[in-house]
Protein backbone atom coordinates (compact mmCIF):
# COMPACT_ATOMS: atom_id res chain seq x y z
CA UNK A 1 0.00 0.00 0.00
CA UNK A 2 1.54 3.17 -1.28
CA UNK A 3 -1.12 5.57 0.07
CA UNK A 4 -1.51 6.41 3.29
CA UNK A 5 -5.34 6.68 4.66
CA UNK A 6 -6.76 10.07 5.15
CA UNK A 7 -8.63 11.12 8.56
CA UNK A 8 -11.93 12.28 7.77
CA UNK A 9 -14.78 13.84 10.23
CA UNK A 10 -18.35 12.76 10.57
CA UNK A 11 -19.20 15.76 8.95
CA UNK A 12 -16.89 15.33 5.87
CA UNK A 13 -17.82 11.46 5.61
CA UNK A 14 -21.48 12.53 5.41
CA UNK A 15 -20.68 15.32 2.61
CA UNK A 16 -18.97 11.98 0.44
CA UNK A 17 -21.37 9.86 1.00
CA UNK A 18 -23.94 12.14 -0.54
CA UNK A 19 -21.91 13.26 -3.11
CA UNK A 20 -21.59 9.37 -3.67
CA UNK A 21 -24.95 8.57 -3.75
CA UNK A 22 -26.28 11.56 -5.76
CA UNK A 23 -23.88 13.34 -7.64
CA UNK A 24 -21.28 10.97 -9.03
CA UNK A 25 -20.45 7.55 -6.99
CA UNK A 26 -17.67 6.87 -9.99
CA UNK A 27 -15.50 10.51 -8.54
CA UNK A 28 -16.26 9.44 -5.00
CA UNK A 29 -14.34 5.75 -5.62
CA UNK A 30 -11.64 7.40 -7.66
CA UNK A 31 -11.18 9.73 -5.04
CA UNK A 32 -11.09 7.50 -2.26
CA UNK A 33 -8.50 5.47 -3.67
CA UNK A 34 -5.99 7.97 -4.30
CA UNK A 35 -6.81 9.71 -0.75
CA UNK A 36 -7.34 13.30 -2.31
CA UNK A 37 -11.09 13.06 -0.73
CA UNK A 38 -10.89 17.18 -0.69
CA UNK A 39 -14.44 18.94 -0.15
CA UNK A 40 -13.15 22.56 -0.45
CA UNK A 41 -14.11 24.50 2.71
CA UNK A 42 -12.80 27.76 3.08
CA UNK A 43 -10.83 29.96 0.09
CA UNK A 44 -9.21 33.00 -0.05
CA UNK A 45 -6.56 34.42 -2.35
CA UNK A 46 -4.04 31.79 -3.92
CA UNK A 47 -5.70 28.53 -0.87
CA UNK A 48 -8.34 26.86 -0.41
CA UNK A 49 -8.41 25.04 2.70
CA UNK A 50 -10.29 21.41 3.03
CA UNK A 51 -13.73 21.09 5.11
CA UNK A 52 -12.17 19.34 7.83
CA UNK A 53 -9.11 22.19 8.22
CA UNK A 54 -6.97 19.41 7.71
CA UNK A 55 -5.51 20.11 4.43
CA UNK A 56 -4.39 23.11 2.27
CA UNK A 57 -3.99 23.41 -1.27
CA UNK A 58 -2.18 26.05 -2.85
CA UNK A 59 -3.84 26.54 -5.98
CA UNK A 60 -1.59 26.57 -9.36
CA UNK A 61 -4.39 25.00 -11.39
CA UNK A 62 -7.12 27.84 -10.98
CA UNK A 63 -9.55 25.72 -12.83
CA UNK A 64 -7.71 26.86 -15.94
CA UNK A 65 -7.80 30.42 -15.03
CA UNK A 66 -11.32 30.97 -13.37
CA UNK A 67 -9.08 31.83 -10.56
CA UNK A 68 -6.48 33.90 -11.95
CA UNK A 69 -7.59 37.06 -9.26
CA UNK A 70 -7.87 34.42 -6.55
CA UNK A 71 -10.52 32.92 -4.58
CA UNK A 72 -13.10 35.52 -2.92
CA UNK A 73 -10.91 38.29 -4.66
CA UNK A 74 -12.26 41.03 -2.34
CA UNK A 75 -12.82 43.87 -5.12
CA UNK A 76 -14.78 41.58 -7.16
CA UNK A 77 -16.88 40.84 -4.44
CA UNK A 78 -17.52 44.43 -3.42
CA UNK A 79 -18.47 45.05 -7.05
CA UNK A 80 -21.18 42.08 -7.25
CA UNK A 81 -22.46 42.74 -3.95
CA UNK A 82 -23.03 46.47 -4.80
CA UNK A 83 -24.35 45.45 -8.53
CA UNK A 84 -26.89 43.11 -5.94
CA UNK A 85 -28.62 46.19 -4.60
CA UNK A 86 -29.40 47.19 -8.59
CA UNK A 87 -29.89 44.81 -10.90
CA UNK A 88 -30.45 41.10 -11.17
CA UNK A 89 -30.02 39.10 -14.12
CA UNK A 90 -31.96 41.33 -16.49
CA UNK A 91 -34.13 40.39 -19.31
CA UNK A 92 -32.18 38.98 -22.37
CA UNK A 93 -34.57 39.87 -25.22
CA UNK A 94 -33.93 43.61 -24.30
CA UNK A 95 -31.53 46.05 -24.50
CA UNK A 96 -28.79 46.74 -21.59
CA UNK A 97 -26.50 48.88 -20.42
CA UNK A 98 -24.50 46.53 -18.66
CA UNK A 99 -24.17 44.11 -21.71
CA UNK A 100 -23.32 47.04 -23.76
CA UNK A 101 -20.53 48.78 -21.15
CA UNK A 102 -18.98 45.20 -21.19
CA UNK A 103 -19.25 44.64 -24.82
CA UNK A 104 -17.90 48.14 -25.68
CA UNK A 105 -15.06 47.83 -22.88
CA UNK A 106 -13.90 44.35 -24.99
CA UNK A 107 -14.06 45.33 -28.05
CA UNK A 108 -12.12 48.31 -27.23
CA UNK A 109 -9.46 45.74 -25.67
CA UNK A 110 -9.33 43.70 -29.23
CA UNK A 111 -7.98 44.89 -32.70
CA UNK A 112 -10.32 45.78 -35.36
CA UNK A 113 -12.39 44.09 -36.64
CA UNK A 114 -13.53 42.22 -33.39
CA UNK A 115 -16.37 44.76 -33.12
CA UNK A 116 -19.45 42.44 -31.92
CA UNK A 117 -20.12 40.33 -28.84
CA UNK A 118 -22.72 37.15 -28.28
CA UNK A 119 -22.38 36.27 -24.13
CA UNK A 120 -22.73 33.44 -22.98
CA UNK A 121 -22.27 31.10 -19.59
CA UNK A 122 -19.84 28.87 -20.63
CA UNK A 123 -16.57 28.37 -22.45
CA UNK A 124 -18.31 25.26 -24.02
CA UNK A 125 -21.52 27.27 -25.37
CA UNK A 126 -19.22 30.46 -26.48
CA UNK A 127 -17.38 27.83 -28.76
CA UNK A 128 -20.82 26.24 -29.95
CA UNK A 129 -21.60 30.52 -30.96
CA UNK A 130 -18.11 30.73 -32.62
CA UNK A 131 -18.81 27.44 -35.01
CA UNK A 132 -22.31 28.12 -35.64
CA UNK A 133 -21.18 31.87 -36.76
CA UNK A 134 -18.73 30.42 -38.64
CA UNK A 135 -20.82 27.65 -40.78
CA UNK A 136 -23.66 30.43 -41.15
CA UNK A 137 -21.53 33.03 -42.44
CA UNK A 138 -19.52 30.59 -44.95
CA UNK A 139 -22.44 28.55 -45.36
CA UNK A 140 -19.52 25.27 -45.11
CA UNK A 141 -20.00 22.60 -42.49
CA UNK A 142 -15.97 21.37 -42.07
CA UNK A 143 -14.27 22.95 -38.75
CA UNK A 144 -10.68 21.55 -38.89
CA UNK A 145 -9.08 21.67 -35.47
CA UNK A 146 -5.86 19.71 -33.63
CA UNK A 147 -5.08 16.36 -32.01
CA UNK A 148 -4.88 17.05 -28.25
CA UNK A 149 -7.19 19.87 -28.00
CA UNK A 150 -9.64 21.00 -25.85
CA UNK A 151 -12.76 23.28 -26.42
CA UNK A 152 -15.75 21.70 -23.79
CA UNK A 153 -17.98 19.14 -23.50
CA UNK A 154 -21.55 20.65 -25.16
CA UNK A 155 -22.68 20.08 -28.48
CA UNK A 156 -20.25 21.55 -30.83
CA UNK A 157 -17.47 22.33 -28.69
CA UNK A 158 -16.75 18.53 -28.02
CA UNK A 159 -16.83 17.75 -32.00
CA UNK A 160 -13.93 20.31 -31.91
CA UNK A 161 -11.77 18.09 -29.22
CA UNK A 162 -10.09 15.37 -29.32
CA UNK A 163 -11.48 11.96 -29.74
CA UNK A 164 -11.30 10.67 -26.53
CA UNK A 165 -14.04 13.65 -25.12
CA UNK A 166 -16.33 12.39 -27.86
CA UNK A 167 -16.11 8.30 -27.93
CA UNK A 168 -18.02 7.89 -24.34
CA UNK A 169 -21.04 9.13 -26.08
CA UNK A 170 -20.78 7.91 -29.69
CA UNK A 171 -20.52 11.28 -31.42
CA UNK A 172 -18.60 10.32 -34.47
CA UNK A 173 -17.36 13.34 -36.20
CA UNK A 174 -18.52 13.93 -39.80
CA UNK A 175 -17.35 17.64 -40.35
CA UNK A 176 -14.90 18.01 -38.14
CA UNK A 177 -10.82 17.24 -39.24
CA UNK A 178 -7.99 16.81 -36.44
CA UNK A 179 -4.41 17.76 -37.46
CA UNK A 180 -1.57 18.12 -35.53
CA UNK A 181 -0.62 21.39 -33.44
CA UNK A 182 2.21 22.97 -35.53
CA UNK A 183 2.06 20.71 -38.42
CA UNK A 184 1.44 23.01 -41.43
CA UNK A 185 1.65 20.76 -44.22
CA UNK A 186 -1.22 18.45 -42.55
CA UNK A 187 -2.83 22.26 -41.81
CA UNK A 188 -2.68 22.97 -45.78
CA UNK A 189 -4.07 19.70 -46.59
CA UNK A 190 -6.63 20.12 -44.37
CA UNK A 191 -7.90 23.85 -45.28
CA UNK A 192 -10.25 22.80 -48.18
CA UNK A 193 -12.95 24.49 -49.86
CA UNK A 194 -15.59 22.64 -47.62
CA UNK A 195 -14.31 24.08 -44.29
CA UNK A 196 -15.83 27.13 -42.87
CA UNK A 197 -13.15 27.31 -39.86
CA UNK A 198 -10.10 26.63 -38.23
CA UNK A 199 -10.32 27.05 -34.39
CA UNK A 200 -7.57 26.84 -31.97
CA UNK A 201 -6.47 26.94 -28.59
CA UNK A 202 -4.19 30.26 -29.05
CA UNK A 203 -1.86 27.85 -26.79
CA UNK A 204 -3.39 24.17 -25.92
CA UNK A 205 -3.48 23.87 -22.22
CA UNK A 206 -5.00 20.30 -22.21
CA UNK A 207 -1.91 19.50 -24.49
CA UNK A 208 0.27 20.85 -22.11
CA UNK A 209 0.93 24.19 -23.26
CA UNK A 210 2.26 23.24 -26.56
CA UNK A 211 3.99 26.92 -27.88
CA UNK A 212 2.82 27.71 -31.27
CA UNK A 213 5.96 27.96 -33.24
CA UNK A 214 6.87 31.11 -35.16
CA UNK A 215 4.70 31.91 -38.29
CA UNK A 216 2.22 28.77 -37.56
CA UNK A 217 -0.53 31.18 -36.24
CA UNK A 218 0.73 34.03 -39.15
CA UNK A 219 0.47 31.24 -41.68
CA UNK A 220 -2.52 29.97 -41.06
CA UNK A 221 -4.02 33.26 -41.07
CA UNK A 222 -2.61 34.12 -44.52
CA UNK A 223 -4.31 30.70 -45.47
CA UNK A 224 -7.71 31.41 -43.51
CA UNK A 225 -7.43 35.04 -45.67
CA UNK A 226 -6.66 33.53 -48.87
CA UNK A 227 -9.81 30.56 -48.41
CA UNK A 228 -12.06 32.45 -47.14
CA UNK A 229 -12.01 30.81 -44.21
CA UNK A 230 -12.38 31.95 -40.69
CA UNK A 231 -10.25 31.73 -37.95
CA UNK A 232 -11.32 31.03 -34.61
CA UNK A 233 -8.93 31.20 -31.67
CA UNK A 234 -10.49 29.76 -28.14
CA UNK A 235 -8.97 32.56 -25.66
CA UNK A 236 -10.77 30.25 -22.21
CA UNK A 237 -7.60 29.64 -20.53
CA UNK A 238 -5.36 32.26 -22.60
CA UNK A 239 -7.24 35.18 -21.79
CA UNK A 240 -7.34 37.69 -19.29
CA UNK A 241 -3.65 38.29 -18.98
CA UNK A 242 -2.39 34.94 -18.29
CA UNK A 243 0.18 35.35 -20.69
CA UNK A 244 1.57 38.42 -19.76
CA UNK A 245 -0.29 39.94 -22.31
CA UNK A 246 -4.15 40.35 -22.14
CA UNK A 247 -5.07 38.47 -24.92
CA UNK A 248 -2.71 35.64 -25.96
CA UNK A 249 -3.11 36.39 -29.60
CA UNK A 250 -0.93 39.61 -29.01
CA UNK A 251 2.16 37.52 -29.03
CA UNK A 252 1.89 36.35 -31.96
CA UNK A 253 1.09 38.61 -34.65
CA UNK A 254 -2.47 37.38 -35.69
CA UNK A 255 -6.14 38.80 -35.65
CA UNK A 256 -8.58 35.82 -35.41
CA UNK A 257 -11.97 36.60 -36.80
CA UNK A 258 -13.48 35.22 -33.47
CA UNK A 259 -11.83 34.90 -30.24
CA UNK A 260 -13.65 32.97 -27.25
CA UNK A 261 -13.62 34.02 -23.62
CA UNK A 262 -14.74 32.40 -20.44
CA UNK A 263 -13.31 31.21 -17.21
CA UNK A 264 -11.31 33.88 -16.28
CA UNK A 265 -14.07 36.46 -17.54
CA UNK A 266 -15.55 35.22 -13.96
CA UNK A 267 -13.62 36.60 -11.37
CA UNK A 268 -14.05 33.05 -9.65
CA UNK A 269 -17.38 34.64 -8.92
CA UNK A 270 -20.29 34.67 -11.88
CA UNK A 271 -19.93 32.56 -14.64
CA UNK A 272 -19.84 34.80 -18.03
CA UNK A 273 -18.22 33.82 -21.06
CA UNK A 274 -18.12 35.70 -24.95
CA UNK A 275 -17.72 35.12 -28.45
CA UNK A 276 -16.15 38.42 -30.03
CA UNK A 277 -16.64 38.39 -33.83
CA UNK A 278 -15.78 40.27 -36.28
CA UNK A 279 -17.54 43.07 -38.12
CA UNK A 280 -17.92 40.69 -41.38
CA UNK A 281 -19.27 37.98 -38.97
CA UNK A 282 -21.94 39.87 -37.72
CA UNK A 283 -23.73 40.59 -40.64
CA UNK A 284 -25.22 37.11 -40.04
CA UNK A 285 -27.37 38.65 -36.99
CA UNK A 286 -28.51 41.76 -38.97
CA UNK A 287 -31.58 40.20 -40.54
CA UNK A 288 -31.72 37.46 -37.64
CA UNK A 289 -30.76 39.36 -34.40
CA UNK A 290 -33.27 36.54 -32.83
CA UNK A 291 -31.54 34.09 -34.25
CA UNK A 292 -29.50 32.77 -31.83
CA UNK A 293 -30.39 33.50 -27.43
CA UNK A 294 -29.37 32.25 -24.28
CA UNK A 295 -31.24 33.15 -21.43
CA UNK A 296 -28.44 33.67 -18.69
CA UNK A 297 -25.66 34.79 -21.30
CA UNK A 298 -24.90 37.91 -20.48
CA UNK A 299 -26.37 38.09 -17.13
CA UNK A 300 -26.35 41.77 -15.97
CA UNK A 301 -24.99 40.60 -12.38
CA UNK A 302 -22.44 39.18 -15.10
CA UNK A 303 -21.08 41.78 -17.16
CA UNK A 304 -20.75 43.71 -13.85
CA UNK A 305 -18.03 41.68 -12.36
CA UNK A 306 -16.76 41.07 -15.81
CA UNK A 307 -16.31 44.62 -16.44
CA UNK A 308 -14.32 44.82 -13.02
CA UNK A 309 -12.55 42.06 -14.06
CA UNK A 310 -11.37 43.64 -17.21
CA UNK A 311 -10.37 46.95 -15.71
CA UNK A 312 -7.75 45.16 -13.16
CA UNK A 313 -6.53 42.51 -15.49
CA UNK A 314 -6.51 44.80 -18.56
CA UNK A 315 -4.46 47.37 -16.25
CA UNK A 316 -0.50 48.11 -16.88
CA UNK A 317 0.69 47.15 -13.66
CA UNK A 318 -1.30 44.15 -13.65
CA UNK A 319 0.27 42.78 -16.58
CA UNK A 320 3.88 44.23 -15.30
CA UNK A 321 3.16 41.83 -12.39
CA UNK A 322 2.63 38.86 -14.47
CA UNK A 323 5.61 39.16 -16.34
CA UNK A 324 7.46 39.34 -13.15
CA UNK A 325 6.59 36.42 -11.64
CA UNK A 326 6.73 35.02 -14.73
CA UNK A 327 10.67 36.04 -15.48
CA UNK A 328 10.73 34.97 -11.40
CA UNK A 329 9.36 31.68 -11.99
CA UNK A 330 11.23 31.16 -15.08
CA UNK A 331 14.46 31.57 -13.19
CA UNK A 332 13.71 29.92 -10.20
CA UNK A 333 12.18 26.71 -12.21
CA UNK A 334 15.14 26.56 -14.05
CA UNK A 335 17.00 25.38 -10.79
CA UNK A 336 15.03 22.60 -9.97
CA UNK A 337 14.89 20.07 -13.24
CA UNK A 338 15.71 17.05 -11.09
CA UNK A 339 13.95 13.50 -12.08
CA UNK A 340 11.16 13.38 -13.18
CA UNK A 341 11.33 16.68 -14.19
CA UNK A 342 13.35 17.64 -17.52
CA UNK A 343 11.95 20.83 -18.45
CA UNK A 344 9.26 23.42 -18.41
CA UNK A 345 6.88 25.28 -20.99
CA UNK A 346 5.97 28.99 -20.46
CA UNK A 347 4.32 32.04 -21.47
CA UNK A 348 3.72 33.99 -19.23
CA UNK A 349 1.80 32.08 -16.36
CA UNK A 350 1.11 29.76 -18.87
CA UNK A 351 2.93 27.16 -17.59
CA UNK A 352 3.12 23.05 -17.52
CA UNK A 353 6.16 21.20 -16.19
CA UNK A 354 7.77 18.25 -18.72
CA UNK A 355 8.08 15.16 -17.61
CA UNK A 356 10.14 11.93 -18.43
CA UNK A 357 7.20 9.81 -18.80
CA UNK A 358 3.43 9.99 -19.27
CA UNK A 359 2.75 8.00 -15.44
CA UNK A 360 5.23 10.97 -13.81
CA UNK A 361 2.28 13.51 -14.33
CA UNK A 362 -0.56 11.72 -12.59
CA UNK A 363 1.81 10.66 -9.93
CA UNK A 364 3.32 14.52 -9.25
CA UNK A 365 -0.83 15.33 -9.51
CA UNK A 366 -0.70 13.00 -5.97
CA UNK A 367 2.56 13.77 -4.59
CA UNK A 368 2.34 17.84 -4.95
CA UNK A 369 -1.70 17.21 -3.14
CA UNK A 370 0.17 15.57 -0.19
CA UNK A 371 2.69 18.86 -0.10
CA UNK A 372 -0.26 20.97 -0.15
CA UNK A 373 0.04 21.79 -3.82
CA UNK A 374 -3.49 21.41 -6.03
CA UNK A 375 -1.33 20.81 -9.63
CA UNK A 376 -2.62 18.61 -12.72
CA UNK A 377 -1.47 16.84 -15.52
CA UNK A 378 -2.49 17.72 -19.24
CA UNK A 379 -4.99 15.11 -20.10
CA UNK A 380 -3.96 14.64 -23.28
CA UNK A 381 -0.01 14.62 -22.68
CA UNK A 382 0.10 13.15 -18.96
CA UNK A 383 3.94 13.83 -19.41
CA UNK A 384 2.93 17.25 -18.72
CA UNK A 385 1.82 18.62 -15.60
CA UNK A 386 -0.41 22.46 -15.47
CA UNK A 387 1.22 25.06 -13.41
CA UNK A 388 -0.98 27.68 -13.45
CA UNK A 389 -0.80 29.95 -10.27
CA UNK A 390 -3.06 32.95 -9.49
CA UNK A 391 -1.60 35.77 -11.15
CA UNK A 392 -2.37 38.06 -8.01
CA UNK A 393 0.24 35.81 -6.08
CA UNK A 394 3.36 37.30 -4.66
CA UNK A 395 6.77 36.81 -5.56
CA UNK A 396 7.78 36.20 -2.42
CA UNK A 397 5.27 33.42 -2.21
CA UNK A 398 7.78 31.42 -5.02
CA UNK A 399 10.56 29.93 -2.69
CA UNK A 400 7.97 28.43 -0.85
CA UNK A 401 6.22 26.67 -3.48
CA UNK A 402 9.42 25.96 -4.88
CA UNK A 403 10.39 24.12 -2.58
CA UNK A 404 7.38 22.04 -2.01
CA UNK A 405 7.73 20.98 -5.28
CA UNK A 406 11.10 19.56 -5.05
CA UNK A 407 9.84 17.31 -2.22
CA UNK A 408 6.70 15.96 -4.25
CA UNK A 409 9.40 15.32 -7.31
CA UNK A 410 11.12 13.54 -4.92
CA UNK A 411 8.43 11.57 -3.80
CA UNK A 412 7.18 10.62 -7.17
CA UNK A 413 10.43 9.52 -8.13
CA UNK A 414 10.58 6.95 -5.35
CA UNK A 415 6.82 6.46 -6.47
CA UNK A 416 6.80 5.88 -10.19
CA UNK A 417 8.66 2.41 -9.96
CA UNK A 418 6.28 1.09 -7.22
CA UNK A 419 3.15 2.04 -9.50
CA UNK A 420 1.04 -0.43 -11.17
CA UNK A 421 0.91 1.47 -14.98
CA UNK A 422 -1.95 -0.24 -16.24
CA UNK A 423 -3.67 0.21 -13.45
CA UNK A 424 -2.86 4.02 -13.45
CA UNK A 425 -3.57 4.56 -17.43
CA UNK A 426 -7.16 2.66 -16.68
CA UNK A 427 -7.98 5.32 -14.13
CA UNK A 428 -6.90 8.48 -15.09
CA UNK A 429 -7.92 11.64 -14.03
CA UNK A 430 -10.18 13.37 -16.35
CA UNK A 431 -10.16 17.17 -15.62
C1 LIG B 1 -9.55 26.06 -23.98
C2 LIG B 1 -10.91 25.74 -23.44
N1 LIG B 1 -11.99 26.01 -24.19
C3 LIG B 1 -13.24 25.76 -23.75
C4 LIG B 1 -13.44 25.20 -22.50
C5 LIG B 1 -14.84 24.89 -22.03
O1 LIG B 1 -15.21 25.77 -21.03
P1 LIG B 1 -16.42 25.37 -20.05
O2 LIG B 1 -15.97 24.26 -19.17
O3 LIG B 1 -16.70 26.66 -19.30
O4 LIG B 1 -17.56 24.97 -20.94
C6 LIG B 1 -12.34 24.91 -21.69
C7 LIG B 1 -12.54 24.33 -20.35
O5 LIG B 1 -11.64 23.85 -19.70
C8 LIG B 1 -11.04 25.17 -22.17
O6 LIG B 1 -9.96 24.90 -21.45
Amino acid sequence: MFIKKEKISTEKKQVIEEFRQHVSSGKAAFFEKYQMQFVAGDRSGCWLEDMDGQQQLFNLHCNGGVFNLGHRNPQIMRTLQTALTEVDIGNHHLMSQYRARLATDLCHSMPEPLNAVIFGVSGGEAVDVAIKVACGASGRKKIVSVFGGYHGHTGLSVQAGDEKYRAPFHLGHTNFQQVNFNDLTAMDRALDKDTAAVILETIPATLGMIMPEEDYLTTIRKWCDERDIVLILDEVQTGWGRTGKLWAFEHYHVVPDIVVLGKGMSGGIYPMSATVISDKLNQLFVQEPFSHISTFGGSELGCVVSSEVLKISASEDFLNHVNLLAEQFRQQLSNVYQKPMTGFQQKGLMMALELNSDIAGPVLTKTAYDQGLLMIYANNRPSAVQFLPPLIMQAEQIPALIERLIKALKKAKKLIPLINLKDKVKHRFSF
